[in-house]
């Protein structure tokens, strides 16, 4: 008899921590960040991307950045103009040695006479998701970070919301080599706007970790920093990141080791990086690009709740909530 109610306790015990496991992990709060705004449904990087993402109440709104000649920082993915905008119409002979067109060789006045479309292979003009916005329809233009700050807080007032940005240093090196030092002119914006602690609804991000280091050490910045990860390798690096950084931000595909058909094994970089304190934001969930994934529901539920990502960058910020609320 002792030994049954010992049995019994026992299980009850395991069962209480189960739920309170399962209790805890649901209560965490997982972050949605519109990846160049609800890029899924209108242009990327538009302003009209933002208001989108912003109505659809994503947690963070990205902005992608790249200097303008009279270094004024521009919302855009890349330092070349061809793939989202009619760069080769409007200015037919301000084309590089290389056939392309730089960001870095337009005024700011130059660039706002542009066109923005959904994003095309500038070799064969198709668009690169064809479900998507389609491309040459309606008028969009480009915007600095300024404008994009302006409109988030300004919707922020007027909703009474408190959605934050979170804006990513594009190739601070080419902008070195151009004679721009690219994160003082973001910090100080950013200062300007309000945005210099880790309180501050602002999380800044990298892919170069050398910058990335330079804007905690040398710059003093004490926003939160996200380091971006491009490589499976750069999990080797994950305590000198911690050094500088406050979370990373790898491609989801390096967090899952293999599938099988029993489901899918993960890599430890979740657990690795959670132990050092870092917070992890994968990149990019598409509802229209699944690859290893039988649906976004899966995808979510494979890097979030399995893995334990702690948030992520999607082109369709309300079809992950729907996804997480769905858990
Ligand atoms: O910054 C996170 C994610 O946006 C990284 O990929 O190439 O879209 O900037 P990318
Ligand atoms: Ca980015």
């Amino acid at each position: 008899m002792k030994n049954l109610t010992f049995i019994f306790l026992t299980l009850m015990i395991i069962s209480c921590q189960s739920n309170l496991e399962k209790e805890l992990k649901s209560a965490k709060k997982i972050t949605v960040v519109a990846h160049r705004g609800a890029s899924g449904y209108l242009p990327e990087h538009t302003l009209p991307s933002k208001v989108m993402a912003h109505a659809m109440n994503a947690d963070y709104i990205e902005q992608d950045l790249v200097l303008s000649k009279d270094d004024i920082p521009i919302v855009i993915h890349d330092i070349l103009l061809d793939d989202v905008t009619n760069v080769s119409e409007k200015y037919p002979n301000r084309k590089r040695e290389d056939g392309k067109y730089y960001v870095i060789d337009f005024t700011f006045e130059e660039l706002k006479k542009l066109e923005v479309t959904e994003r095309f292979d500038s070799k064969t003009g198709l668009q690169i998701y064809p479900n998507r916005f389609p491309k040459g329809v309606s008028s969009f233009r480009l915007h600095s970070f300024q404008d994009e700050i302006e409109l988030i807080q300004g919707l922020n007032k007027s909703t009474g919301k408190n959605i934050g940005i979170y804006p990513e240093i594009k190739k601070p090196k080419f902008h070195h080599e151009n004679g721009k030092d690219f994160s003082k002119i973001v910090l100080e914006i950013l200062t300007r706007y309000g945005y210099s602690s880790k309180d501050d609804q602002c999380i800044l991000q990298c892919f170069d970790a050398q910058e990335l280091e330079r804007i905690r050490n040398e710059l003093k910045s004490k926003l939160f920093l996200v380091q971006l990860m491009e490589f499976p390798e750069q999990k080797n690096l994950l305590a000198f990141y911690a050094s500088y950084a406050d979370g990373i931000g790898p491609w989801y595909k390096h967090l899952i080791s293999s599938k099988t058909t029993s489901g899918f094994s993960l890599t430890s970089i979740v657990e690795d990086a959670h132990k050092l304190g870092l917070v992890v934001h994968p990149y990019t969930f598409r509802e229209d690009s699944l690859d290893e994934f039988d649906s976004f529901q899966q995808m979510i539920d494979v890097i979030i709740h399995k893995a334990g990502a702690d948030g992520g960058f999607t082109d369709f910020p309300d079809r992950m909530r729907e996804a997480l609320e769905s858990k």
